[in-house]
């Protein structure tokens, strides 16, 4: 069995890591950026943070911020033609995963013109020429674009989310800085650090799951469970613990791929424009109790890395103990419990269940699954 491992070059953590951006980028020889952000963290003073240290070492950049949560197609082309009219040579992307996401579509497209339409993106892309190079800072803790090999771009034409899986999209430089997420409301640190626990839980039952990217899970879910609702609470070390623990989801998960809790949850996205962690949460418990049937061994481990009493349960005792625990943790943080509290409606289940059956997510899904079943979960979860 020979397992594939893909990471940042490099990558530097804690608050106040943005500090090393300067450096960075006159080792890299850079000469002019995009920075990638969006008008929320503009306004917010968020991305301020960085402007101010490139404003002070006079690094040239190019702003462009038109970007909304969930972004589409549309966002990715307006950025482009920015990045080719100002000829940047790279790109600084500050932001949560709409913001990184579609940086990652830019970079990629800039040295791999054939894909302008941005469309034939979708799916797994081996493009010829490595991405023009990204350093990505997050500021929320949740999706961990930063460190993927994928992206995720809205057709809004079709109302269709594109996982877009492309080795070279990864940033070349990661810096989390804690710093930036720390004046993120409550709402959505809440959905993104669920988000990060998605991750890490369908990383570790994934099917191509191994050893490293095990390891990777298993930290991650007993960091983010024991910190999430403490860092929402603004507790310093809480924040540093969850913007780490989103990153090695990411590493995990990158690397292993996921199931059908993201298949899912991508659909309530493109058709009601969820919020991507608030879809997960909302999802998770009742698949996994689906999940749980084909290996509930593995919600052992995951009981224990969580800190929870496993003692004496076995097969689907242990799945549902673990489960339980999620939803409650999502309910404590008034995460909606039912699809149709987010202005779902049942007459779509069958449009959100054949898509979810066609997303690229589904193939890591340790239960075999079709259509049908997943139409089944849709309606429980309604
Ligand atoms: N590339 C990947 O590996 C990957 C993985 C999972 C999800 N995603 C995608 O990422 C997107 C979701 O990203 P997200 O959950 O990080 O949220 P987001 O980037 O969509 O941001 C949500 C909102 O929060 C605001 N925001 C961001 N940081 C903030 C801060 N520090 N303080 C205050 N407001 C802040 C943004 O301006 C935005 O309005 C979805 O499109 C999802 O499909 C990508
Ligand atoms: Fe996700």
């Amino acid at each position: 069995m020979v397992n594939r491992f893909i990471f940042n070059e490099t990558s530097y953590f804690g608050w106040g890591a943005r500090e090393v951006l300067p450096n960075e980028i006159a080792k890299r020889k850079f000469k002019k950026a995009l920075l990638v952000t969006d008008d929320v963290l503009l306004k917010l003073g968020i991305a301020s943070k960085i402007i101010d240290i490139l404003d002070d070492r006079q690094i040239e950049y190019e702003l462009f911020s038109d970007i909304r949560p969930n972004p589409t197609v549309g966002n990715v082309k307006k950025g482009l033609r920015i990045c080719k009219k100002y000829h940047c040579d790279y790109i600084i992307a500050v932001g949560g995963g709409s913001v990184i996401d579609t940086a990652k579509a830019i970079s990629v497209v800039m040295t791999n013109p054939e894909y302008k339409d941005i469309v034939s993106l979708e799916g797994v892309t081996n493009t010829e020429n490595r991405a023009l190079p990204l350093i990505a800072l997050p500021t929320t803790f949740g999706t961990a674009a930063e460190c993927t090999i994928n992206y995720i771009i809205t057709d809004e034409e079709v109302k269709t989310k594109m996982v877009c899986i492309d080795t070279s999209s990864i940033p070349v430089l990661a810096i989390v800085d804690s710093e930036l997420m720390n004046a993120m409301p409550s709402s959505i640190a809440a959905a993104t650090g669920m988000d990060a626990l998605t991750h890490a839980i369908e990383c570790y039952i994934t099917k191509a799951h191994n050893e490293m990217t095990d390891m990777f899970a298993l930290k991650a879910m007993g960091i983010i469970y024991n910190n999430l609702e403490k860092a929402i609470n603004k507790d310093k070390r809480a924040l540093d613990q969850m913007a780490l623990a989103q990153y090695i989801a990411g590493m995990g998960f990158s690397n292993a791929g996921l199931g059908i809790v993201h298949a899912m949850a991508h659909q309530l996205g493109a058709l009601y424009d969820t919020p991507h962690g608030v879809a997960n949460a909302l999802l998770l418990p009742y698949v996994l109790e689906y999940n749980g049937a084909a290996c509930p061994e593995r919600f052992i481990d995951m009981g224990i890395a969580m800190g929870l009493d496993m003692k004496n349960l076995k097969g689907m005792e242990a799945v549902k103990r673990v489960s339980q625990a999620i939803k409650n943790l999502a309910i404590r943080l008034d995460i909606p419990q039912h699809i149709s509290e987010l202005g779902g409606k049942e007459e779509d289940i069958n449009t959100l269940a054949s898509k979810a059956y066609n997303d690229p997510c589904l193939a890591g899904n340790p239960r075999e699954t079709n259509a049908s079943e997943i139409e089944d979960l849709f309606r429980t979860a309604f």
